[in-house]
């Protein structure tokens, strides 16, 4: 019973340190100087080889932001965007981007 209860308890608590949703409406204010390589809404980068972002999952977007913040994933410009990034600008910029349109096909 008392670990029952524990368990009640800490599953209440522990949602308090999740970070909210990603906000696209809060992600394309932070997604300005993103344009200047990914291209309007991240759907024309301004190089053949600069990726895509529109209509690419936010969860891929969340992890690649998160790789390139821990040096995990090299790349001299993106580590040093990432490395200005908080966890939640994280979020917002995945959710803004996963949001606009583009010829992306995603099977799944
Ligand atoms: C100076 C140009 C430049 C700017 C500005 C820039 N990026 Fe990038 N970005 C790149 C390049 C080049 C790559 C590919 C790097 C690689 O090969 O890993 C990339 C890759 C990415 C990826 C990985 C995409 C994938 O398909 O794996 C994400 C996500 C990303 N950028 C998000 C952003 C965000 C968010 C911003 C704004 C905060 C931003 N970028 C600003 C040049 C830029």
């Amino acid at each position: 019973m008392k670990i029952k209860t524990l368990l009640i308890a800490l599953s209440v608590s522990l949602p308090l340190a999740a970070l909210a949703a990603g906000n696209p409406t809060e992600g394309a204010k932070k997604a300005e100087t993103c344009k200047a390589c990914h291209g309007e809404g991240g759907a024309k980068p301004i190089q053949p080889d600069y990726p895509v972002l529109a209509g690419q999952h936010s969860d891929y977007l969340v992890a690649a932001l998160n790789q390139y913040k821990s040096g995990k994933r090299k790349n001299a410009s993106m580590n040093g965007f990432a490395a200005a990034l908080k966890p939640q600008d994280i979020e917002d910029l995945a959710a803004y981007f996963a949001s606009q349109p583009s010829d992306l096909k995603m099977k799944y």
